[in-house]
């Protein structure tokens, strides 16, 4: 038998297992894994490079449109799906999950043709999207949220802070309904918003408005009563939960409370809490804004507390959160040179730089092993978010979704190299040992000597079947 193309040599790695194998492939997808495998139409020499599943960003911001109340108002993203997911595919991410936000007042569905449009014809990899509910009106709620649940989109968003998109605890019930009856999973960003903005507002009287203060005003307790309150929510509704992008000890041990109680509750944390820390935020002429994200970056106790999360099993996934904002007046800076950390936008770049940093600072210091690296930046995103079987893994059957690295290859992070649209990286300088040399989508190399080979909008649509996460036989919700 004759594959279309062969990668030949290297070591093979998946969440379960590190083997020496030959990779067959045909038609897009992963024929066979074998011993040896002779004959291909194109050969890859991975002789000394391992050969992971591409992986998978399920937490990145692409294109999406500001709307007043959020702490980026008056800020364009910088990265849409042609430079993001270009810049993910030479990070070594072959998929996507970007969001289609409902803002108030107007209609989910609609919100989620608009953002389709904005992927088709841009994308270089396959994408699906969350859906965000900031208006769960009883038409997005009976009828909407429903029917696009059955046409793919089986994640759901919802935000306990931003004035323009937290929903009361009232609402994220009703969500929680629906997801139950339909079987959806439901991410949640976890922040008190009340404290937030009652601090945020003594600080401001105080004259205390530097990207240092916008940790302040977000502290760590009010990460963890949001975690604990989520949680609860979760648990009324008999729906499994992702606390996105925990940010220190504290709301990880609630989580690890949760689940000893038995809690469908996962965890996902990004680049920012295990490589910054609030010395980021602190730096003279408003570089700190550089550094600023919510939940912000925290103490080297925190990032501790993440890598142990990363270590012994807390975390499921590791995404970057990619919020892409340029360091001038059109991101960052939009309401000035000077602006208060209210008026600063919110979030930081990462999807091409995600992958190395944990393997550089995770597989290669030994803190986890390539079984658990996969895991955490592919395969257990592809089963949380139904993608699994096509997406996250190199299995017979799959898609040829595949990144042969260079573990020996050091790299200095330096913006100019990377190939997002924004003017700056928050890990600029830093040393990074291993980088994925030849990317492959649905078997077509797509990144290979530096360079991109890949059409935009060649990237699909991912249709996501039921989260794995989904028990088989639920709890009763506590509504009967
Ligand atoms: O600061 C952040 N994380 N911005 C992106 C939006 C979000 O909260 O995930
Ligand atoms: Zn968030
Ligand atoms: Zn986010």
């Amino acid at each position: 038998m004759t594959f279309d193309l062969v990668i030949r040599g290297g070591l093979v790695a998946t969440a379960a297992d590190v083997v020496r194998a030959d990779v067959g492939i045909t038609n897009g997808r992963i024929a066979a894994l074998a011993d040896r495998i002779v004959s291909g139409d194109r050969v890859i020499d991975a002789t000394g490079r391992l050969v992971l599943p591409g992986g998978i960003d399920a937490h990145c911001h692409l294109d999406q449109p500001m709307m007043p109340g959020l702490a980026s108002a008056g800020a364009a993203m910088a990265d849409g799906f042609r430079s993001g997911t270009t810049s993910a595919a030479f990070g070594g991410t072959t998929s996507i999950m970007s969001f289609a936000v409902q803002h108030r007042g107007t209609s989910l569905r609609d919100a989620v043709a608009d953002y389709h449009r904005r992927a088709e014809g841009n994308a270089v990899i396959d994408y699906g999207f969350h859906l965000v509910i900031a208006d769960p009106t009883p038409a997005v709620l009976g009828q909407e949220l429903p029917a696009l649940i059955r046409r793919g989109h089986a994640s759901l968003k919802v935000y306990m802070t931003y004035d323009a998109m937290r929903l009361t605890d009232r609402e994220i019930l009703d969500v929680l309904a629906v997801a139950h009856e339909e079987r959806a999973v439901v991410l949640v960003h976890a922040e008190n918003h009340e404290i937030i903005g009652w601090l945020a507002d003594r600080l401001e009287r105080e004259g205390r408005t530097k990207p240092l203060q916008h940790a302040t005003s977000r502290p760590l307790v009010v990460e963890r009563e949001a975690t604990h309150r989520a949680i609860t929510l979760g648990e009324v509704a008999d729906v499994p939960l992702v606390i996105v992008h925990v940010s220190g000890a504290e709301p990880a041990d609630e989580i690890r409370r949760a689940r000893a109680r038995g809690a469908n509750v996962h965890a996902e944390t990004c680049p920012q809490y295990l490589f910054l820390t609030e010395d980021d935020l602190d730096l003279p002429d408003m570089q700190g804004a550089k550094a600023m994200c919510s939940p912000p970056p925290r103490d080297t106790a925190s990032q501790k507390a993440i890598w142990q999360g990363i270590e012994d099993g807390l975390f499921d996934i590791f995404n970057s959160d990619h919020a892409p904002y340029r360091f001038d007046e059109k991101g960052k800076l939009y309401a000035g040179p000077n602006p208060p950390f209210r008026k600063v936008a919110n979030g930081i770049p990462g999807l091409e730089t995600r992958l190395p940093l944990l393997f550089s600072e995770g597989v290669m210091t030994g803190r986890i092993d390539l079984r658990r690296f996969v895991a955490l930046t592919a395969t257990n995103n592809a089963r949380l978010y139904g993608l699994h079987g096509r997406k996250g893994t190199i299995a017979v059957g799959a898609d040829a979704d595949i990144a042969v690295w260079n573990p020996d290859l050091k790299r200095v992070l330096r913006n100019t190299e990377l190939h997002h649209n924004v003017d700056y990286t928050p890990y600029e300088g830093r040393m990074i040992t291993g980088w994925p040399e030849t990317v492959l989508s649905r078997g077509d190399v797509i990144v290979s000597d530096g360079m991109l080979n890949a059409e935009p909008g060649r990237g699909r649509f991912l249709e996501q079947a039921p989260s794995s996460a989904l028990r088989r036989h639920g709890r009763v919700p506590q509504w009967t």
